[in-house]
């Protein structure tokens, strides 16, 4: 068949695991793919084959916290207690969920000059901007992520990224927020609390008493003042903020790291990722492979959806309404279902394995889809389970399904 020549590299999780090289793993895709799911699942399998993880969560709903047994959003790494059998190997497993406030303190406590970082925190223009502005959960995932990676505690970060709406949002970020502080109306607030002796100076002033005018009805001369202390405690800080930016990004450019795109086999899942692939091709950032989660199989492949179908009609007598048929699944349709054919719930199961193949078929033909685009990309499978993954086990699961493709 000409399917198989098309197939894909197939993505070796295992080796990717326990490769001593291989010092971080970074999750990413569009939104709900599966990319905490993944990261945990991967990091536990690491960690019961021998490595010492940290599995870095940015995901505010707590999947994470709850399927390691951390009972609250911890912005420090706690440890995750191993199988037996996993712990055998001699790995360790720990797990954090990132607060992005918290980290955004920290590194105004760590880089602030002395005296000046109680300030800082406690400016209301500091409050909101740390944890609202847009862009700054990607933004100190990035910065948690270079931490993490200098304290040379871990031999391997495993790193989902946050829901967003772009999978391109994580890269990004760095340069958003550079942008945002860098921006002309920030630099305008700035100009009367820097050292003088610019010739600029001079010119900007003049615009500036037209702007501070303004808002200062518009913001109040309190709030006026916050946001001219903060940025100027901002600006001695914000070359620091800028390199460590830059360090990480080249970081995640270096052979250690290993971007693992996740997607379901949807259209648009399949289509950001792709978006995805092409984004860290050009940005040099090394791709590991393809995710596809929540990937539907048969047990009885052999029996195709045309002839479960054909089978199911010659069960059903000519005339008898395709509705009533169908809804001899559910228990109430059954008698209705009675009175057209003998045989209600062989009809349905027929009518249900048609369906199931006719998505396997579907889900194949996206798939098939990515890779002529991207036929170099290593895939790897990863079964929909009949329910949502939340415990140790359920991971566990998810990491053999994702191995064994
Ligand atoms: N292979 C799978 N089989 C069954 N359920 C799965 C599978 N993978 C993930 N799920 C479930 O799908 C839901 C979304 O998964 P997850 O939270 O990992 O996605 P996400 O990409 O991190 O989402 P978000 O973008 O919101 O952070 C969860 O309820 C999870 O348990
Ligand atoms: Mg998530």
């Amino acid at each position: 068949m000409s399917e198989r020549t098309k197939a894909p590299p197939r993505l070796d999780a295992d080796r990717l695991l326990d490769d001593p090289r291989t010092r971080i793993i970074v999750c990413c895709g569009s939104g709900g793919v599966g990319k905490t799911t993944t990261a945990a699942a991967l990091g536990l399998r690491a960690a019961e084959r021998g490595r010492h993880v940290v599995v870095l969560t940015v995901d505010p709903a707590r999947r994470l916290a709850q399927s390691m047994g951390l009972s609250s959003l911890d912005n420090t790494p706690r440890p995750v207690p191993l199988a037996e059998a996993g712990a055998a190997a001699g790995g360790t497993l720990h797990a954090m969920m990132l607060d992005m406030k918290r980290t955004f303190d920290e590194i105004v406590e760590a880089h602030a000059e002395p005296g000046r970082s109680e300030q800082i925190l406690a400016n209301p223009f500091y409050q909101s901007l740390s944890s609202s502005f847009a862009g700054t959960q990607e933004y100190m995932a990035m910065e948690k992520l270079g931490q993490l990676r200098r304290s040379e505690r871990w031999d391997l970060i495993v790193v989902d990224t946050p829901p967003s709406r772009s999978a391109l949002d994580f890269l990004d970020a760095p340069q958003r927020l550079s942008r945002f502080l860098d921006g002309r109306l920030l630099k305008l607030l700035t100009a009367p609390t820097r050292t003088g002796g610019r010739a600029y100076l001079k010119v900007v002033n003049a615009g500036f008493s037209v702007i501070t005018g303004i808002l200062t009805k518009v913001l109040g001369a309190q709030m006026l003042r916050d946001v001219q202390t903060f940025i100027a405690a901002l600006d001695t800080m914000f070359g620091g903020f800028r390199e460590r930016a830059d360090d990480t990004y080249r970081l995640l450019q270096t052979p250690g790291t290993a971007f693992l795109v996740i997607a379901t086999p949807e259209p648009d899942a399949l289509r950001e990722a792709s978006y995805f692939v092409e984004r860290l091709s050009e940005d040099r950032m090394p791709l590991a492979g393809l995710v596809l989660n929540r990937v539907h199989r048969s047990p009885a492949t052999q029996l195709s959806a045309a002839r479960s179908l054909a089978a199911a009609e010659a069960l059903v007598p000519a005339g008898a309404a395709a509705e009533n048929a169908y809804s001899a699944g559910g228990n109430g349709g059954a008698g209705a279902l009675a009175d057209v054919t003998r045989y209600p719930l062989a009809v349905a199961a027929l009518r249900l394995h048609a369906e199931r193949m006719q998505l396997i078929a579907s889900e194949r033909r996206l798939a098939q889809g990515f890779t002529a685009a991207h036929p170099g990309v290593p895939v790897a499978r990863v079964i929909a389970q009949p329910e949502d993954v939340h415990d140790l086990a359920g991971l566990r699961v998810i990491g053999e399904s994702l191995s064994a493709d």
